[in-house]
């Protein structure tokens, strides 16, 4: 489908759940525990039937997010029947990594091949301090995805000045080892917590000086994946860097190719926008196709031209309500 602004716009974020195991301090408010109901949570039929209605409209990509996706009860059953959907080219999951070793050979087995995976830190407190949670299992989790064969696997490092400076180059370090790609992104004003400050925003220009001081840097004409993200080649590491400068980069909404759905079924035509769609009623009482297009055309319709992160952006919804 084509936006009002000349984009073509066929990648689809399905948010499958609000609820996380960790809480990260850029995302949750500490303590926070007002999730949502389970009942006003899609079941599987509703996303496959909001999935549908996309590929219909001449979406072909497709990622599932959460909050932490993968703590969602039968997620590896809707991947499977995700993957398998006529007309889906491409589904990919975003998660934290605690529960990869557990499901990925599950994960994998259902025919997902693509994983971006959370990794704020290497170290095991820092990691613990922005994330609340345990890095070790993420590591194995990152090891073990290599080891099954998964053909793209990214790391997600979100930006806090104060933070995870100093693990930048370990980072680094850690995916050229690895043999995967990472992604520096800049914090953005799209959840609640007080992390969301000035002080704390750290701009990808600073990455961008260091990888020039630290290595050799090719700029990579082919974007890897469908994203936003600059990237470049470290030429002496061998490892591939992508910048998403999400603030900083001012032509960033010029190539937007997505849409969000939220788990509990309203469709975001912009991450920084409070507009939204509610797409119940093409679901309940029943399953209503023709609704569900009809909605989302009405949504694209609506898609804003860029972001307002820039313009005192105030958010109303927790980051995992709506997905990353
Ligand atoms: N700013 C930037 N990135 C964020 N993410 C979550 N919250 C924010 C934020 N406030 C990232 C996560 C994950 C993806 C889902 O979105 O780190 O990689
Ligand atoms: Fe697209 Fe909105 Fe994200 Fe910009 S902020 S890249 S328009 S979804």
């Amino acid at each position: 489908m084509i936006d009002p602004n000349g984009r073509q716009v066929d990648y689809l974020r399905i948010s499958v759940t609000d609820r996380c195991n960790e809480r990260c301090l850029y995302c949750l408010p500490e303590n926070y525990s007002n999730w949502l109901p389970r009942a006003e949570v899609l079941n599987d039929a509703e996303l496959l039937a909001v999935a549908r209605a996309a590929v219909s409209l001449g979406f072909k990509k497709f990622r599932v997010t959460g909050g932490e996706p993968l703590v969602r009860p039968g997620v590896v059953g809707f991947i499977r029947e995700l993957v398998a959907l006529p007309g889906v080219e491409s589904v990919q999951l975003t998660t934290n990594g605690t529960r990869l070793p557990e499901l990925a050979q599950l994960l994998f087995d259902a025919g997902l091949r693509r994983i971006n995976i959370s990794l704020d830190a290497l170290d095991a407190d820092t990691y613990r301090t922005i994330t609340s949670g345990d890095v070790a299992p993420v590591i194995q989790g990152i090891k073990l995805v290599k080891q099954i064969g998964f053909p793209s696997v990214k790391l997600n490092t979100v930006l806090m000045r104060g933070k995870n400076d100093g693990e930048i180059l370990p980072l680094l370090n850690f995916a050229a080892e690895h043999d995967v790609a990472i992604r520096f992104i800049e914090l953005m004003p799209v959840s609640l917590t007080e992390m969301l400050s000035e002080k704390n925003f750290l701009p990808v220009a600073e990455v961008f000086s260091l990888l020039k001081r630290e290595d050799e840097l090719e700029p990579m004409n082919e974007p890897l994946g469908f994203g936003p993200a600059k990237y470049f080649r470290l030429k002496q590491r061998g490892v591939t860097v992508g910048l998403i400068g999400a603030l900083s980069d001012l032509h960033f909404c010029e190539r937007c190719n997505k849409m969000r759905l939220t788990c509990d079924g309203k469709l975001r035509p912009c991450l920084g926008n409070h507009l939204e769609t509610d797409l119940k009623p093409g679901l309940r009482p029943a399953i209503d196709e023709e609704k569900l297009r009809a909605l989302f055309r009405g949504t694209l319709a609506e898609k804003p031209s860029e972001h307002l992160f820039r313009n005192n952006y105030q958010p109303q919804r927790v980051m995992t309500a709506i997905g990353g």
